[in-house]
């Protein structure tokens, strides 16, 4: 095991578990968390040890994101990703928006992983890195509409992660990479999505190892720049 450490927010399956699972491989102590007990997780934990340390952690929910905080020491964590999202209901229209429903989504895709990052921020090292897994379907440059639940809340979280970069992370030297991850073939991603979820993991890993300079951008698995 090498003295990397990283935390992974929504491990329990689909890109999640991928990337805590190719973290261990790349050597690193693997803080990896779940809403509730996932099995493909406590698989990838045996296969593992000790490597991967499962936590429970939801983003909608502040105690159990700072219950995370004592398990690690300040300054000590490479790399924090925060993987965790929803798509919202089936239908998306414009006609179809409730009040609720779009405070719902934003709380679970912007405002929870954003706040959880900030609340994780302390942690990380100076010159450590922070993926925040938005969608290119929150680029309003790329949209051609629909899906209106799941674009505001990628827009949104892409805003407040530029203010957790300008705000408070850029001061410590962190930098806040927000990610597409490709259209993965995951219970979201659906079985005709292009590709897999180890094409998309080793990509994101690829470009957040070789962050050197703390900054703000929108990338693509692939490392292409996404426009916002
Ligand atoms: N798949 C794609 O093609 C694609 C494309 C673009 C962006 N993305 C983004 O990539 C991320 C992962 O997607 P995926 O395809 O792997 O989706 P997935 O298979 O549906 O997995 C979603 C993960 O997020 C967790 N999660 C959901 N709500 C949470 C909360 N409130 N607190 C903590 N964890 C929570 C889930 O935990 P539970 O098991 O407890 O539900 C699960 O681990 C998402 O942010 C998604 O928007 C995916």
């Amino acid at each position: 095991m090498s003295d990397k450490t990283a935390i992974v927010i929504g491990a329990s399956r689909g890109i999640g578990l991928g990337l805590a699972k190719e973290l261990a491989s790349r050597g690193y102590r693997v803080i990896a968390t779940e809403r509730s007990e996932s099995e493909g997780l406590r698989e990838a934990a045996e296969r593992h040890r000790p490597q991967i340390e499962i936590a429970t952690c939801d983003v909608t929910d502040k105690d159990s994101v700072a219950g995370l905080t004592d398990r690690l020491t300040a300054g000590s964590v490479d790399l924090l990703v925060v993987n965790a999202g929803v798509y919202g209901p089936d239908d998306q229209s414009l006609a179809a928006l409730e009040r609720e429903a779009v405070a719902d989504i934003i709380d679970t895709n912007a405002v929870g992983p954003v706040q959880a990052a900030l609340t994780l921020l302390p942690l990380l090292k100076k010159g450590g890195t922070i993926g925040m897994m938005t969608s290119k379907m929150g680029s309003i440059d790329d949209s051609s509409g629909g899906a209106n639940y799941y674009r505001l809340s990628k827009v949104a979280q892409n805003m407040l992660s530029r203010s957790l970069f300008e705000s408070h992370a850029k001061e410590r030297g962190v930098g806040v990479i927000s990610l597409h991850p490709g259209w993965v073939q995951t219970d979201m991603g659906g079985p005709n999505a292009l590709i897999d979820v180890e094409t998309s993991v080793n990509g994101m890993l690829d470009l957040l190892e070789a962050e050197s300079e703390p900054r703000h951008v929108f990338l693509a698995y692939d490392g292409s720049t996404v426009l916002w």
